[in-house]
């Protein structure tokens, strides 16, 4: 059967626009790699600042947008909110300088079907207008966040601290849960929120997630919207190639963990993006290693405020934890989660952390630091309640506590076997028939149909 993208009539092309943040890339990688599969070429336009690694994906072609970060990135250090605004403002010219280059490579037969771009990236919507082309927005966080992004429009920095549930919202999410991001001023981030919920020159919206895990979400987003939505996830189960990554995985982890009983280790990280205040990891690595649990803890190289890496625990401490743990500074996480000795994942609550989780039926201990974060990490808990929730300061005999309800007593094998009907669940929407697949289907008749 001949593919979609090579038609009968010309061969296509999708321009990607992806974030320049590693849990942005992968999702947009691994669309790139599923559209590839049915015969769309794939072009991806990034950023020089966490650019891609073109060897991993040796059919795509890969253009640098000609603009130069660095300078932003030095103003707006750790201010990504504000940076990612100001990118907006500079780089919708530099992108159309790549549309003249990938004209004058194409062969004269082949056509630019549309641009997908990474919400944060809006100015990829209006140089697609001024193309005359049709853009899809690539959401990489979960449709819940979408809608409860929405509702801080209209509030008070003080309802910000409220434990009420907002009226709005089709799950109990408190308003103190609503997705503000400190990686920025508020005005700022208001301003952003603003910038990716126009959607008005676009065609359609992509969500990384499951139709049954956020089904009265995406009920609420398709009643209350003119564009169609496509929600394809995990995209990481559908791709055939891998993302790739920023940092450079240790898989000596997987050897260790060969040697640990089923369902016996607690896997620990953070993200790409989230830190941790000194005192936190010391409450951590105490809870940790009392617990007596092993554990697989991804410490990033910068993560800890103030250090390099884990010189911040004292030798004691890091020993004690040792004893039963081993510490890596990059995993190669989705392996991790699939492996049978893993019975738990302690993390930030990314989202593409918990698609991983949830597909590999791992439950989680959730310690939101910033943005979707909380939102996600209330799903996990109220929602779908397979996650336990530890937030603000740490305390260790807390942890110690969490970490066992979570590996060893009954409550912790109850969300276990929640976790599982999940994975159960995301298989089936992923083979033929299932929800994804078709939502799928769908995308690429409606790329077909520009
Ligand atoms: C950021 C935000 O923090 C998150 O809330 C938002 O949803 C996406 O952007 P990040 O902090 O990077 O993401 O977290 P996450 O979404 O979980 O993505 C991290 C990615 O890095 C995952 O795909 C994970 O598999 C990968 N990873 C992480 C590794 O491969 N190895 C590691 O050791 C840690």
């Amino acid at each position: 059967m001949e593919k979609s993208g090579q038609g009968c009539c010309s061969p296509r092309r999708v321009v990607l626009v992806p974030a320049p943040f590693q849990g942005h890339l992968n999702p947009m990688l691994y669309l790139g790699s599923i559209l590839h599969s049915k015969g769309f070429s794939i072009t991806v336009a990034y950023i020089n600042f966490n650019s891609p690694d073109p060897s991993n994906h040796p059919d795509f072609q890969f253009l640098q947008i000609p603009f130069d970060p660095s300078e932003l990135l030095q103003i707006y250090r750790g201010e990504y909110i504000t940076f990612m605004l100001m990118l907006s403002e500079y780089c919708e010219s530099p992108l159309l300088e790549c549309f003249s280059q990938i004209k004058e490579k194409r062969d004269d037969s082949e056509k630019i079907s549309c641009i997908i771009h990474d919400e944060f990236m809006s100015f990829s919507s209006a140089a697609a207008t001024r193309l005359k082309l049709p853009s899809i927005i690539f959401r990489t966080s979960c449709s819940t966040t979408f809608i409860s992004r929405h509702c801080l429009l209209h509030l008070t920095i003080e309802d910000l601290d409220s434990e009420e549930l907002v009226p709005e919202l089709p799950y109990p999410i408190r308003f103190k849960d609503l997705p503000l991001n400190t990686l920025g001023t508020l005005e700022n981030f208001l301003k952003l929120v603003v910038n990716i919920e126009n959607t008005r020159n676009s065609s359609a919206v992509i969500f990384n997630t499951m139709e049954f895990l956020e089904e009265s979400s995406l009920a609420k987003i398709r009643r209350e919207s003119h564009f169609p939505i496509f929600p394809i996830g995990p995209m990481h189960k559908i791709a055939s190639a891998s993302a790739g990554n920023l940092l450079e995985e240790d898989r000596s982890c997987l050897l260790w963990l060969n040697k640990q009983a089923d369902n016996s280790v607690l896997y620990v990280s953070m993200g790409s993006v989230a830190s941790m205040e000194e005192k936190d990891v010391t409450e951590m690595a105490w809870g940790l290693a009392n617990s007596k649990q092993p554990v697989l803890w991804v410490v990033r190289p910068g993560s800890i405020k103030g250090y390099e890496w884990i010189e911040s625990l004292p030798v004691g401490l890091m020993e004690a934890v040792r004893e039963r743990g081993y510490f890596v500074k990059w995993a190669p996480q989705k392996e991790v989660l699939a492996h049978p000795a893993v019975g738990g994942f302690w993390s930030h609550c990314g989202w593409n952390s918990i698609v991983e989780s949830l597909s590999e039926g791992v439950p989680m201990i959730c310690q939101p630091c910033f943005g979707d974060q909380k939102v996600n990490a209330r799903c996990l808990s109220h929602v779908w309640k397979v996650g336990l929730e530890l937030r603000g300061n740490l305390e260790r005999g807390e942890v110690e506590k969490t970490v066992k309800r979570l590996m060893v007593k009954d409550e912790g094998e109850e969300m276990r076997k929640r976790a599982m009907d999940l994975k159960r669940k995301v298989e089936i929407s992923i083979r033929e028939g299932g929800s994804s697949y078709s939502s799928m289907n769908e995308l690429v008749g409606l790329i077909m149909s520009f």
